[in-house]
Protein backbone atom coordinates (compact mmCIF):
# COMPACT_ATOMS: atom_id res chain seq x y z
CA UNK A 1 0.00 0.00 0.00
CA UNK A 2 2.92 2.29 0.07
CA UNK A 3 3.75 4.69 -2.63
CA UNK A 4 6.86 4.01 -3.57
CA UNK A 5 9.85 2.17 -3.60
CA UNK A 6 10.96 2.12 -0.37
CA UNK A 7 14.58 3.33 -0.29
CA UNK A 8 14.50 4.96 3.31
CA UNK A 9 14.89 8.65 2.85
CA UNK A 10 14.78 9.17 -0.53
CA UNK A 11 13.28 11.21 -2.68
CA UNK A 12 13.20 8.59 -5.51
CA UNK A 13 10.49 5.49 -6.50
CA UNK A 14 6.84 7.59 -6.48
CA UNK A 15 5.96 4.90 -8.82
CA UNK A 16 2.11 5.40 -8.17
CA UNK A 17 -0.30 7.73 -7.40
CA UNK A 18 1.56 10.42 -9.28
CA UNK A 19 -1.17 13.18 -8.51
CA UNK A 20 -1.57 12.66 -4.92
CA UNK A 21 1.90 13.06 -4.40
CA UNK A 22 2.22 15.89 -6.75
CA UNK A 23 -0.83 17.67 -5.05
CA UNK A 24 0.32 16.93 -1.62
CA UNK A 25 4.21 18.30 -2.18
CA UNK A 26 5.44 14.75 -1.33
CA UNK A 27 9.34 14.93 -1.40
CA UNK A 28 10.63 11.98 0.37
CA UNK A 29 10.54 9.28 2.46
CA UNK A 30 11.32 7.73 5.73
CA UNK A 31 10.70 5.62 9.02
CA UNK A 32 10.10 7.79 11.89
CA UNK A 33 7.57 8.25 14.74
CA UNK A 34 4.23 9.91 14.02
CA UNK A 35 1.65 10.29 16.47
CA UNK A 36 -2.14 10.13 16.45
CA UNK A 37 -2.96 13.24 15.52
CA UNK A 38 -0.49 13.67 12.69
CA UNK A 39 -1.27 10.24 11.35
CA UNK A 40 -4.78 11.23 11.27
CA UNK A 41 -4.37 14.76 9.50
CA UNK A 42 -2.29 12.65 6.78
CA UNK A 43 -4.49 10.12 6.18
CA UNK A 44 -7.19 12.69 5.60
CA UNK A 45 -4.73 14.37 3.56
CA UNK A 46 -3.73 11.07 1.83
CA UNK A 47 -7.13 9.66 1.23
CA UNK A 48 -8.85 13.06 -0.08
CA UNK A 49 -6.17 13.67 -2.83
CA UNK A 50 -6.03 9.75 -3.77
CA UNK A 51 -9.80 9.18 -3.79
CA UNK A 52 -9.85 9.71 -7.77
CA UNK A 53 -7.09 7.85 -8.79
CA UNK A 54 -7.84 5.16 -5.90
CA UNK A 55 -11.66 4.65 -7.09
CA UNK A 56 -9.67 4.82 -11.23
CA UNK A 57 -7.36 1.80 -10.54
CA UNK A 58 -9.34 -0.14 -8.08
CA UNK A 59 -12.82 0.49 -8.96
CA UNK A 60 -13.76 -2.30 -11.70
CA UNK A 61 -12.06 -4.86 -9.29
CA UNK A 62 -14.10 -3.83 -5.97
CA UNK A 63 -17.18 -3.14 -7.97
CA UNK A 64 -20.41 -1.29 -6.75
CA UNK A 65 -22.33 -3.61 -4.62
CA UNK A 66 -19.56 -6.39 -3.94
CA UNK A 67 -17.81 -7.06 -0.46
CA UNK A 68 -14.01 -8.06 -1.22
CA UNK A 69 -11.74 -8.73 1.48
CA UNK A 70 -8.07 -7.74 -0.47
CA UNK A 71 -6.03 -8.03 -3.24
CA UNK A 72 -6.18 -11.90 -3.62
CA UNK A 73 -10.23 -11.14 -4.58
CA UNK A 74 -11.47 -13.32 -1.60
CA UNK A 75 -15.06 -12.04 -1.35
CA UNK A 76 -17.17 -12.73 2.13
CA UNK A 77 -19.76 -14.25 -0.20
CA UNK A 78 -17.21 -16.93 -1.20
CA UNK A 79 -15.71 -16.64 2.64
CA UNK A 80 -18.21 -16.55 5.05
CA UNK A 81 -16.34 -14.85 7.64
CA UNK A 82 -18.92 -12.24 9.33
CA UNK A 83 -21.62 -15.19 9.93
CA UNK A 84 -25.05 -14.31 9.28
CA UNK A 85 -26.02 -10.83 7.88
CA UNK A 86 -29.29 -10.68 7.36
CA UNK A 87 -31.14 -7.94 9.97
CA UNK A 88 -28.29 -6.97 11.40
CA UNK A 89 -26.87 -3.13 12.57
CA UNK A 90 -22.98 -3.40 10.62
CA UNK A 91 -20.71 -0.77 11.16
CA UNK A 92 -17.90 -0.81 8.21
CA UNK A 93 -14.62 1.19 9.16
CA UNK A 94 -12.81 2.71 6.62
CA UNK A 95 -15.36 2.11 4.15
CA UNK A 96 -13.88 3.98 1.05
CA UNK A 97 -16.76 3.68 -1.11
CA UNK A 98 -18.67 2.01 0.46
CA UNK A 99 -18.78 -1.62 -1.68
CA UNK A 100 -18.59 -3.99 1.30
CA UNK A 101 -22.03 -2.14 3.05
CA UNK A 102 -24.01 -1.68 -0.32
CA UNK A 103 -23.78 -5.53 -0.78
CA UNK A 104 -24.60 -6.03 2.48
CA UNK A 105 -27.24 -4.32 2.25
CA UNK A 106 -28.56 -5.95 -0.51
CA UNK A 107 -28.44 -9.55 1.73
CA UNK A 108 -30.77 -7.74 3.95
CA UNK A 109 -28.31 -5.97 6.46
CA UNK A 110 -28.46 -2.73 8.12
CA UNK A 111 -25.10 -1.10 7.61
CA UNK A 112 -23.90 1.74 8.39
CA UNK A 113 -20.69 3.04 6.41
CA UNK A 114 -17.87 5.21 8.31
CA UNK A 115 -14.72 7.12 6.48
CA UNK A 116 -12.30 9.51 7.68
CA UNK A 117 -12.05 11.03 4.42
CA UNK A 118 -14.69 12.68 2.35
CA UNK A 119 -13.27 12.38 -1.12
CA UNK A 120 -13.58 8.95 -0.23
CA UNK A 121 -16.85 9.03 0.77
CA UNK A 122 -17.67 11.22 -2.75
CA UNK A 123 -16.85 8.64 -4.30
CA UNK A 124 -19.14 6.36 -1.76
CA UNK A 125 -22.27 8.97 -2.03
CA UNK A 126 -22.01 8.78 -6.61
CA UNK A 127 -22.21 4.90 -6.12
CA UNK A 128 -25.04 5.19 -3.91
CA UNK A 129 -26.70 6.74 -6.95
CA UNK A 130 -25.23 4.65 -9.62
CA UNK A 131 -26.42 1.38 -7.86
CA UNK A 132 -29.92 2.57 -6.39
CA UNK A 133 -28.86 1.00 -3.06
CA UNK A 134 -28.69 3.72 -0.75
CA UNK A 135 -26.28 3.27 2.38
CA UNK A 136 -25.80 5.59 4.87
CA UNK A 137 -22.24 7.40 5.17
CA UNK A 138 -20.72 8.65 7.78
CA UNK A 139 -17.36 11.11 8.32
CA UNK A 140 -15.69 10.07 11.23
CA UNK A 141 -11.89 8.71 12.60
CA UNK A 142 -12.55 5.33 13.34
CA UNK A 143 -10.87 6.31 16.72
CA UNK A 144 -13.85 8.58 17.84
CA UNK A 145 -16.90 6.18 16.65
CA UNK A 146 -19.58 8.92 16.95
CA UNK A 147 -22.19 6.04 18.38
CA UNK A 148 -23.44 4.73 21.59
CA UNK A 149 -22.15 1.82 23.66
CA UNK A 150 -23.61 -1.69 22.24
CA UNK A 151 -25.50 -0.16 19.05
CA UNK A 152 -24.12 -2.62 16.32
CA UNK A 153 -24.45 -6.56 15.81
CA UNK A 154 -21.65 -6.84 13.46
CA UNK A 155 -18.44 -4.78 12.61
CA UNK A 156 -16.26 -5.43 9.10
CA UNK A 157 -13.33 -3.79 7.55
CA UNK A 158 -11.45 -4.35 4.21
CA UNK A 159 -8.58 -2.30 4.57
CA UNK A 160 -9.89 0.81 6.22
CA UNK A 161 -8.26 2.54 9.36
CA UNK A 162 -6.47 -0.09 10.88
CA UNK A 163 -3.13 -0.10 8.89
CA UNK A 164 -2.80 4.07 8.99
CA UNK A 165 -3.72 4.90 12.93
CA UNK A 166 -1.15 5.74 15.42
CA UNK A 167 -3.25 4.23 18.02
CA UNK A 168 -4.97 0.97 16.51
CA UNK A 169 -5.45 -0.01 20.35
CA UNK A 170 -8.19 2.67 21.07
CA UNK A 171 -9.90 1.79 17.49
CA UNK A 172 -10.12 -1.72 18.96
CA UNK A 173 -11.21 -0.40 22.17
CA UNK A 174 -13.83 1.93 20.51
CA UNK A 175 -15.16 -0.82 18.26
CA UNK A 176 -15.52 -3.50 21.51
CA UNK A 177 -17.54 -0.44 22.76
CA UNK A 178 -20.13 0.02 19.97
CA UNK A 179 -20.33 -3.76 19.16
CA UNK A 180 -22.84 -5.63 21.51
CA UNK A 181 -21.98 -9.12 23.75
CA UNK A 182 -21.67 -12.08 21.44
CA UNK A 183 -20.42 -9.84 17.81
CA UNK A 184 -17.84 -9.96 15.42
CA UNK A 185 -15.44 -8.17 14.65
CA UNK A 186 -13.83 -9.12 11.18
CA UNK A 187 -10.86 -7.19 10.09
CA UNK A 188 -8.66 -7.22 6.74
CA UNK A 189 -5.19 -5.31 7.03
CA UNK A 190 -1.59 -5.67 5.40
CA UNK A 191 -0.16 -9.58 6.63
CA UNK A 192 2.82 -7.94 8.94
CA UNK A 193 4.85 -10.18 7.74
CA UNK A 194 4.83 -7.75 4.61
CA UNK A 195 6.64 -5.29 6.52
CA UNK A 196 9.83 -6.44 6.21
CA UNK A 197 9.79 -6.54 2.82
CA UNK A 198 10.16 -4.09 0.20
CA UNK A 199 6.79 -2.73 -1.51
CA UNK A 200 7.27 -4.05 -4.77
CA UNK A 201 5.09 -6.58 -6.83
CA UNK A 202 8.22 -8.14 -8.67
CA UNK A 203 11.25 -10.13 -7.78
CA UNK A 204 12.90 -6.68 -5.92
CA UNK A 205 9.90 -7.76 -3.36
CA UNK A 206 11.38 -11.21 -2.32
CA UNK A 207 14.22 -10.10 -0.35
CA UNK A 208 13.88 -8.82 3.11
CA UNK A 209 15.11 -5.61 3.49
CA UNK A 210 13.52 -4.29 6.93
CA UNK A 211 13.56 -5.77 10.46
CA UNK A 212 9.84 -7.62 10.91
CA UNK A 213 10.47 -6.47 14.46
CA UNK A 214 10.58 -2.36 13.98
CA UNK A 215 7.88 -1.26 14.52
CA UNK A 216 9.01 2.79 13.34
CA UNK A 217 6.18 3.92 10.92
CA UNK A 218 6.58 4.40 7.47
CA UNK A 219 6.60 7.98 6.54
CA UNK A 220 6.19 10.18 3.56
CA UNK A 221 6.49 14.14 4.17
CA UNK A 222 7.16 17.02 1.89
CA UNK A 223 9.46 20.27 2.45
CA UNK A 224 8.44 21.18 5.43
CA UNK A 225 8.81 17.50 6.75
CA UNK A 226 5.14 17.16 7.13
CA UNK A 227 3.77 13.82 6.83
CA UNK A 228 1.47 13.08 3.71
CA UNK A 229 0.91 9.68 3.90
CA UNK A 230 1.55 7.03 7.21
CA UNK A 231 1.86 3.68 7.61
CA UNK A 232 2.21 2.10 10.82
CA UNK A 233 3.28 -1.67 11.43
CA UNK A 234 2.06 -4.55 14.27
CA UNK A 235 3.36 -7.78 14.55
CA UNK A 236 1.17 -10.08 14.54
CA UNK A 237 1.40 -10.85 18.23
CA UNK A 238 1.32 -7.09 18.80
CA UNK A 239 -1.92 -7.19 17.05
CA UNK A 240 -3.59 -10.56 19.21
CA UNK A 241 -2.24 -8.76 22.54
CA UNK A 242 -4.38 -5.26 21.81
CA UNK A 243 -7.72 -7.03 20.16
CA UNK A 244 -7.50 -9.20 23.90
CA UNK A 245 -6.65 -6.44 25.60
CA UNK A 246 -10.20 -4.83 24.39
CA UNK A 247 -12.05 -7.69 25.18
CA UNK A 248 -12.04 -9.88 22.11
CA UNK A 249 -11.57 -13.25 21.25
CA UNK A 250 -9.75 -14.42 18.30
CA UNK A 251 -11.62 -16.92 16.58
CA UNK A 252 -9.78 -17.26 13.47
CA UNK A 253 -7.14 -15.63 11.15
CA UNK A 254 -7.26 -16.09 7.79
CA UNK A 255 -3.90 -15.74 5.24
CA UNK A 256 -5.67 -15.90 1.73
CA UNK A 257 -4.01 -17.70 -0.68
CA UNK A 258 -3.36 -16.48 -4.10
CA UNK A 259 -6.07 -17.83 -6.52
CA UNK A 260 -4.42 -19.40 -9.56
CA UNK A 261 -5.18 -17.50 -13.30
CA UNK A 262 -5.60 -14.56 -10.73
CA UNK A 263 -3.52 -11.85 -12.55
CA UNK A 264 -4.92 -8.31 -11.33
CA UNK A 265 -1.28 -6.38 -9.78
CA UNK A 266 -2.54 -4.08 -6.52
CA UNK A 267 0.40 -2.16 -5.48
CA UNK A 268 2.73 -4.58 -3.98
CA UNK A 269 0.42 -7.81 -4.38
CA UNK A 270 1.46 -9.67 -7.40
CA UNK A 271 0.87 -13.25 -7.91
CA UNK A 272 4.77 -13.74 -8.27
CA UNK A 273 4.24 -12.35 -4.69
CA UNK A 274 1.07 -14.33 -3.59
CA UNK A 275 2.32 -17.79 -4.47
CA UNK A 276 5.18 -17.24 -2.04
CA UNK A 277 4.12 -15.18 0.97
CA UNK A 278 0.93 -14.14 2.43
CA UNK A 279 -0.09 -10.29 1.64
CA UNK A 280 -2.95 -9.83 4.11
CA UNK A 281 -4.61 -11.59 7.23
CA UNK A 282 -7.84 -11.28 8.48
CA UNK A 283 -8.33 -11.14 11.84
CA UNK A 284 -12.09 -12.74 12.66
CA UNK A 285 -12.90 -11.66 16.09
CA UNK A 286 -15.85 -11.98 18.76
CA UNK A 287 -16.58 -9.38 21.54
CA UNK A 288 -16.74 -10.80 24.76
C1 LIG B 1 -7.21 1.12 1.48
S1 LIG B 1 -8.65 2.11 1.71
C2 LIG B 1 -9.86 0.81 1.90
C3 LIG B 1 -11.21 1.28 1.50
C4 LIG B 1 -12.21 0.17 1.21
N1 LIG B 1 -12.46 -0.64 2.38
C5 LIG B 1 -11.72 -0.65 0.05
O1 LIG B 1 -11.56 -1.87 0.19
O2 LIG B 1 -11.48 -0.04 -1.00
C6 LIG B 1 -8.44 2.72 3.37
C7 LIG B 1 -9.58 3.59 3.84
O3 LIG B 1 -9.41 3.82 5.25
C8 LIG B 1 -9.79 5.17 5.50
N2 LIG B 1 -9.18 5.62 6.77
C9 LIG B 1 -7.87 5.88 7.01
N3 LIG B 1 -7.71 6.28 8.28
C10 LIG B 1 -8.92 6.29 8.85
C11 LIG B 1 -9.41 6.61 10.15
N4 LIG B 1 -8.59 7.02 11.13
N5 LIG B 1 -10.73 6.50 10.39
C12 LIG B 1 -11.60 6.09 9.42
N6 LIG B 1 -11.19 5.78 8.16
C13 LIG B 1 -9.88 5.86 7.87
C14 LIG B 1 -9.31 5.92 4.28
O4 LIG B 1 -9.90 7.18 4.16
C15 LIG B 1 -9.63 4.95 3.16
O5 LIG B 1 -10.91 5.18 2.63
Amino acid sequence: MQNTTDTDDGTTGFSEHVSAVEALGTTGITHRPVGPAESRSASRLWWDADADDYQAAHGDFLGDVQFRWCPEGLTEEGAELLGPVAGRNVLEVGCGAASCSRWLAVQGARPIALDLSAGMLRHAREANDRSGVDVPLVLADAGALPFPDESFDLACSAFGAVPFVADSAAVMREVHRVLRPGARWVFATTHPLRWAFPDDPGPEGLTVYHSYFDRTPYAEFDDDGRATYVEHHRTLGDRVRELVAAGFTLVDLVEPEWPEGHQEVWGQWSPLRGALVPGTAIYVCRRD
